[in-house]
């Protein structure tokens, strides 16, 4: 079957009711169905639970372990909703290792410490072949004959230990300092490669199996897009994202980060093979992610030819890996072996050099943030490094570049591991020349010329004319009408700088000054996007309060948080005249957060822009469509609604999307989830939907979705 990949699946939840968006609309479909499981007895109920959990646990194991999906979005959703409701009607039959328990939602305040029952031992490191060498010599003197290796990679993430009791996973705990590690539990459950019970029923009673837990590549970088939009400081590399979020107390936030799992270790007392290579293996069949890269060697060619390959290939690869890791596959030869005091001497792990370029520097240049944050960035000679041709590096802040004493026109040594964004790590002392001088940082903005400035305790330098400073302004600008705000799509970058230059806006109230005159005015401006640029302005007014809010570019204030922060405190006023312990009383506010709104609030400038934009009739209350809605259940999904239907109007479907957390766009993509048709919906259309094999469901169909918890 073929099917369209479903990169961005989440489970259907239900928060609240969706009657209160949908009252005015027949109910019949989901009295139907109500009506249908009410008629089921205890035991069909039961059944049926049971047959859902397996059918949709197997299309996860498909989809996160095996990456081939054999079901549609929609048949997916359909069978999870049904689950859903069933269990709410028989809670009695809600086992803990339902599909449904992996949404997260539980707060742990503090993770609690355990003791490992077989300590987490680390590996001994190798950074040259010879030591790689000497490994297998060390094993051979001490075997005195040949044996068998298993070649594996090094994951670059988090490692864990999962127990299983009778199939069932009972514990996650992290290494900590290898005697105990914290237990993450309620996090790990939220991993839907890794599962909750297992299959078959040749397992052991009970048993360990260690792995690693990582960010896949994409994850991360949509993360720290979304962070790049909230204006937040970006994560550095996946691995410490994702042992950050490992350490989340809010598990739900986790369930949607997109964490990974690869298992590589088994440990207990029954397992079914004497050798690693074999129980890996078999724990795949059990329903593990053990993953494919590993292969049977025999001897040192066999460990070389795998590093050299994968030294290549690792580029290629949607994680993270740092190197290769070595065992000796038979117990027995393990046991032999034995360990140091701190590792195996069975196992090593060999470390691939991070690729390395020297090229010249030509110059430094400022990045003025929207957030007045200076990144200096260095210009560089272009080269090719991993891959991809490099002309710049990032250098974080002074503090850096004069560790490393950086200068113009030296040799520079640029280098790509864990980090995304390639760095500078040292400068090539014998190429340079004698007349060089150290770099100095500058005093000034480079945009508006006021001096910088450098809190206590921040490496950062910033530039505070947050008022005056051209490109925090666009920058703010730009923010304020982007989609996930004020959704502006009539004004761009281009435009803010035109509106800028003519001196027609100064900050994003001026915005709702503009009329059909002065933008005429623009270059390449006809009258009819003139129009449609005072009339996106004008339609941005009923944007609701938490996207107001998102708007107002206050510092860490991102989607999220302005969500939290509308709900706790209903309007601007509230939220305005809040103390700083105040703002730490709403879910997830912290220090940092707080002290950024109260900043923010401080400052004269921002309370006039926010009551001029309150007296032009923008949303600073929390409607009772907000307060009462908040349902997640169509996030990640996006929609095209098309055509005349019998039970809505247009308008209506797509704010149901929108209040269930979805999105509406305009045109078919291979992005769409679902096209919601009615009547009449354009043959070009159809056309399209059926060539990138985006489902087609009907009016009816799109309220089964949202029917979770209707009753
Ligand atoms: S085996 C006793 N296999 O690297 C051996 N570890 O310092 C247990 N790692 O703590 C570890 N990929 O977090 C093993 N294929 C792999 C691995 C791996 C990554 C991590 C793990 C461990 C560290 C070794």
């Amino acid at each position: 079957m073929q099917t369209k990949p479903r990169h961005k699946r989440g489970f259907v939840f239900a928060f609240h009711t969706t009657k209160k968006c949908f009252k005015h609309i027949s109910n019949k479909p989901i009295f139907e169905r109500l009506e249908k499981n009410r008629s089921m007895t205890s035991e069909q109920a039961k059944a049926r639970i049971e047959y859902l959990s397996k059918e949709i646990e197997q299309h996860n194991h498909n989809y996160y372990v095996l990456s081939n999906a054999t079901i549609s979005d929609y048949d997916f959703d359909m069978l999870l909703e049904e689950l859903h409701r069933l269990e709410k009607e028989f809670p009695e039959f809600v086992s803990s290792d339902s599909p449904t328990q992996r949404v997260g939602g539980g707060i742990t305040k503090e993770f609690k410490t355990v003791k490992h029952k077989y300590p987490m031992l680390s590996l001994s490191n190798s950074y040259s072949r010879e030591e790689v060498q000497e490994f297998e010599g060390r094993i051979h003197k001490l075997i005195e004959r040949e044996t068998e290796y298993v070649c594996e990679l090094k994951y670059d993430g988090v490692a864990i230990g999962l127990t299983y009791v009778n199939g069932q996973l009972v514990q996650a705990l992290t290494r900590g300092d290898g005697v105990q590690g914290d237990d993450v539990t309620t996090n790990i459950r939220t991993i839907k490669s890794i599962p909750l019970k297992l299959k078959g029923s040749d397992f052991p009673a009970e048993f360990e199996i260690r792995g690693e837990v990582f960010l896949p590549l994409k994850a991360f970088e949509k993360m720290n897009k979304e962070r790049e939009e909230a204006g937040e400081e970006l994560y550095a590399n996946p691995r410490n994202t994702a042992s950050g979020t490992l350490k989340m107390q809010d598990s739900s936030v986790v369930a949607k980060r997109g964490l990974d799992c690869f298992l590589y270790f088994l440990l207990g007392e029954n397992l079914p093979f004497n050798n690693h290579y074999d129980n890996l293996t078999k724990a795949r069949e059990w329903g593990f992610k053990v993953p494919e890269y590993m292969r049977k060697v025999k001897d040192i060619n066999g460990i070389f030819s795998f590093i050299d390959e994968w030294d290549v290939k690792r580029h290629e690869l949607p994680f993270e890996t740092d190197g290769v890791v070595l065992k000796v596959n038979s117990y027995d030869d393990q046991d032999a072996l034995g360990f140091t005091a701190k590792n195996p001497r069975w196992a090593i792990a060999y470390k691939f050099k991070a690729e390395q370029v020297s090229t010249l520097l030509n110059e430094v240049t400022f990045q003025v943030g929207r957030t007045g944050a200076i990144t200096p960035v260095a210009n560089l000679k272009p080269v090719l490094l991993a891959g991809t041709t490099v002309k710049r590096a990032s250098l974080h802040n002074a503090d850096q570049i004069e560790k490393l004493d950086l200068r113009l026109g030296d040799t520079v040594f640029v280098e790509k591991g864990g980090e995304i964004i390639p760095k500078i790590i040292g400068v090539d002392l014998s190429k340079r020349s004698v007349d060089s001088e150290p770099l100095k940082y500058i005093t000034h903005c480079p945009e508006c010329g006021t001096e910088l400035k450098r809190n206590e305790g921040e490496a950062v330098h910033f530039c505070p004319n947050d008022t005056g400073c051209p490109p925090q302004i666009k920058g703010r600008m730009e923010h304020f009408v982007s989609r996930k705000a004020m959704d502006i799509d009539s004004i761009g970058a281009e435009t803010i700088e035109l509106l800028f230059q003519k001196g027609l806006v100064k900050n994003y109230a001026d915005i709702y000054d503009l009329k059909k005159e002065d933008v005429i005015t623009l270059d390449r401006m006809a009258d009819k996007s003139a129009t449609n640029l005072i009339e996106g302005i004008e339609k941005s007014k009923a944007i609701p309060f938490t996207r107001v809010l998102f708007a107002l570019g206050i510092r860490f204030v991102g989607e999220t948080v302005a969500k939290k922060l509308a709900l706790h405190f209903k309007n601007i006023d509230n939220l305005m005249s809040a103390t700083f312990e105040q703002l730490m009383e709403a879910d997830e506010i912290g220090e940092k957060i707080a002290a950024s709104i109260k900043e923010f609030f401080a400052n004269e400038n921002n309370v006039e822009i926010v009551n001029r934009l309150r007296e032009k009739g923008l949303q600073f209350e929390l409607s009772e469509a907000e307060n009462t809605k908040v349902s997640d259940k169509l996030a990640g999904k996006t929609f095209v609604v098309s055509g005349v239907f019998a039970k809505f109007s247009r308008d209506e479907l797509e704010k149901a999307i929108e209040d269930n957390g979805g999105k509406n766009v305009g045109s078919i993509s291979k992005k769409t989830t679902y096209i919601v048709a009615g009547e009449n919906m354009g043959p070009s259309k159809l056309e399209k939907a059926q060539k990138l094999n985006v489902p087609i469901i009907s009016e009816d169909d799109f309220l089964k979705l949202l029917e979770a918890e209707a009753n």
